[in-house]
């Protein structure tokens, strides 16, 4: 007991002297006078002693108990005085604030924008499945992008519908739609923003993950014109109100008709002169879209005789990197402070 005792207070004695403020005070409070602490153990060993030795060793005890906490007090104390002495001319230190990262924010200033034209925004999931990333959307079974080249496909057992196909790591957004429809009447207006994979070699505008955002509408008369008019207010108050727009004939699978859409360089202002964000093309092509192919929603259940719709699916990175003038994909990434910081 003796040279436990000793220890005790020895131990108690260095820990203290390297106690410099008031979390390593309540730190040793804790490890000398809490539930766990080794006086209490020591408390606890008295009555299996000697009745001699009981009075000595429990008197002893309590004495030191009081002396640690005593002592605990006292330096507390102390500490307190000094800090009154601070000197409020002394520069602070400088608290480092973490931020979203510049991708989320983007993604989250994209959807904003279409919560105020009355969207509603829901995410579908990152693992897919062949249905809902392809054949709900009709995409053939011969088209490229379901190759492997093209798409991830997952090593893992496989839906138990067999028309689902196998699972993967979705490639655009658009699987979205397969999945809001089948479940809900419209009208709709969704957009939904997330992650997606595909197996592109990584360089500075490519990476093997991105992120996108789809939006789509559907309702009895739904025509082109609202598709025009929506993301003419998009541009408008995500780039700038004098950013126009323009619509160029395309092909997707899922739309009818489709298009691709440009919207004039904000930086040159379509004046095209030697402009380096444009390269002197005076537009910058931001999304694909078009009208809702009638197989699509019949594929989904929805009455394509009652119902139309327009949909609309665009990059994330590179809406971002024309705004904040960021010329490679891969600083979104690299997890480099300097570069995240900054916005
Ligand atoms: N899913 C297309 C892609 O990843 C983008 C897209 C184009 C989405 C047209 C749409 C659309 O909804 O109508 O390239």
């Amino acid at each position: 007991m003796e040279t436990e005792v000793k220890k005790l207070e020895e131990e108690f004695g260095k820990d203290l002297s390297g106690v410099c403020d008031a979390l390593g005070i309540e730190a040793l409070r804790v490890k000398y006078l809490g539930r766990k602490a080794e006086i209490n153990r020591l408390f606890s060993m008295v009555p299996s002693l000697s009745k001699e030795a009981k009075g000595i060793w429990g008197k002893n005890l309590n004495i030191l108990k009081n002396k640690i906490s005593l002592a605990i007090e006292e330096k507390l104390k102390s500490l307190g005085t000094k800090e009154e002495k601070i000197d409020l001319t002394y520069p602070a230190a400088r608290l480092e604030k973490g931020s979203r990262h510049i991708l989320s924010a983007v993604s989250e200033e994209i959807c904003s924008v279409f919560e105020k034209l009355g969207f509603t925004v829901v995410e579908g999931t990152e693992i897919e499945d062949e249905w809902h990333n392809f054949s709900a959307l009709n995409i053939p079974l011969d088209h490229p992008s379901r190759d492997a080249f093209d798409t991830f496909y997952l090593d893992i057992p496989q839906p138990q519908e067999k028309h689902r196909g196998k699972f993967l790591l979705r490639s655009h957004t658009s699987p979205s739609q397969a999945r809001v429809m089948s479940v809900s009447k419209p009208p709709l207006a969704v957009i939904s923003p997330g992650r997606v994979y595909r197996p592109d070699a990584v360089d500075a505008s490519h990476s093997f993950m991105f992120h996108q955002v789809e939006g789509f509408a559907i309702d009895k008369n739904i025509n082109f014109a609202h598709l025009k008019g929506v993301l003419l207010n998009f541009v408008k108050l995500f780039f700038s109100p004098d950013v126009n727009l323009r619509f160029r004939p395309h092909f997707f699978p899922f739309t009818e008709p489709s298009a691709e859409v440009d919207i004039s360089c904000f930086i040159c202002k379509g004046k095209k002169d030697k402009c380096s964000l444009c390269k002197g093309k005076g537009w910058l092509e931001i999304l694909g879209c078009g009208m809702i192919h009638p197989k699509v929603l019949e594929n989904c259940g929805i009455d394509s005789k009652k119902y139309k719709g327009f949909a609309f699916g665009m990059g994330v990175e590179r809406p971002a990197m024309l705004k904040y003038g960021i010329n490679d994909i891969r600083l979104f990434y690299e997890n480099d402070v300097k570069f995240l910081e900054q916005f």
